[in-house]
């Protein structure tokens, strides 16, 4: 009912619907790219609809309109934010810049765009070890997610890491305690991990990896049973595509991603709610990281 009531509104607006995999399972169902956020936001640099509805948390909306300034981006609740997007300060990069030479500002693109527009290059989980690996500086300042930064000190050796200390809140109380639990209970599940969670708690696990490599790794793997940890919204996407296999959620649902509904994709669509707006200036300082990711991202 939902999906042929967005479906004439979504004509009706000229719009294309863009779903992270940790929305609800409906809403996945009624969007015409669902994904990891890499893909989301090449799929946001390439439509050619004059409004796009980013099913999301704020800063997914936000790096669609940096990369899409004329074209109109809605997000269907205003308040889903993502915590993290903030933990790290202008004052602590100004410092560092200041202090430490041939620094990289590598800035995990679930941030604010204050804070893209501060840093050099933008990555996400999924390219963050390619982009890293990639640039000629020997330091890095790594922001806001500490986990993350730490996943990729470990495959990018001989540069030095600074953090902001940033994390996930619902991925960093995964801990390696839960994953014996799980093991124990499910001796024949592999343990897949999104490098958000802690360090331990990745070394407990057989594969860590975006949200889009945990769904392609469970797809070709010859088992049928798999511990997961990352936001449970991704059992969806999970379940389509690898049906008879079996999934156990670890983490907790992220409470932001669960505000989009299906009603309230209807409800944007309806009435062009929430608009993003940014200021030009401060969108074109966060638009240049922004590609240099999307260019060093997709290098062969
Ligand atoms: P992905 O890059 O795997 O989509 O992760 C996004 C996210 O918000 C993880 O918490
Ligand atoms: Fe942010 Fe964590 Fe939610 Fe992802 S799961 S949007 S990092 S709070």
């Amino acid at each position: 009912m939902f999906t042929e009531e967005i479906e004439k509104l979504k004509k009706r607006e000229d719009a294309v619907i863009l779903a992270h995999y940790y929305v609800d399972g409906a809403v996945q169902a009624a969007a015409d790219f669902v994904g990891d956020s890499f893909y989301l936001a090449k799929a946001a640099a390439q439509t050619d609809k004059s409004t796009i509805v980013f099913c999301g948390v704020r800063f997914m909306g936000e790096s669609a309109k940096i990369l899409n300034p004329q074209r109109r981006v809605l997000l269907p609740d205003a308040s889903a934010d993502c915590p993290m997007a903030h933990m790290a300060d202008a004052e602590q990069i100004a410092r560092l810049r200041a202090e430490v030479s041939d620094l990289a500002v590598v800035c995990y693109i679930n941030s604010s765009a204050a804070l893209k527009a501060l840093s050099d290059v933008c990555v996400t989980s999924s390219n963050a070890v390619k982009i890293v690996s990639s640039l000629p500086n020997k330091n890095i300042l790594f922001i806001p997610d500490e986990n993350l930064g730490n996943f990729v000190r470990a495959r990018v050796p001989g540069k030095t890491f600074y953090f902001s200390g940033g994390y996930c809140p619902a991925h960093a109380s995964v801990l390696s305690s839960d994953i014996e639990s799980e093991r124990s209970a499910h001796p024949a599940a592999e343990v897949l991990t999104h490098p958000e969670c802690r360090a331990d708690v990745c070394a407990a696990s057989d594969f860590v990896g975006s949200t889009a490599e945990i769904v392609a790794y469970a797809e070709q793997s010859s088992r049928s049973e798999f511990i997961v940890c990352t936001e449970p919204g991704v059992l969806y996407e999970l379940e389509r595509r690898c049906p008879g296999k079996r999934f156990y959620p670890v983490a907790p649902v992220c409470a932001d991603m669960k505000k989009i509904t299906p009603e309230s994709v209807v409800r944007c669509l309806e009435r062009g709610e929430y608009a993003v707006e940014l200021e030009e200036k401060a969108a074109a300082a966060a638009r240049r990281p922004l590609e240099r990711m999307l260019e060093l991202g997709s290098r062969k």
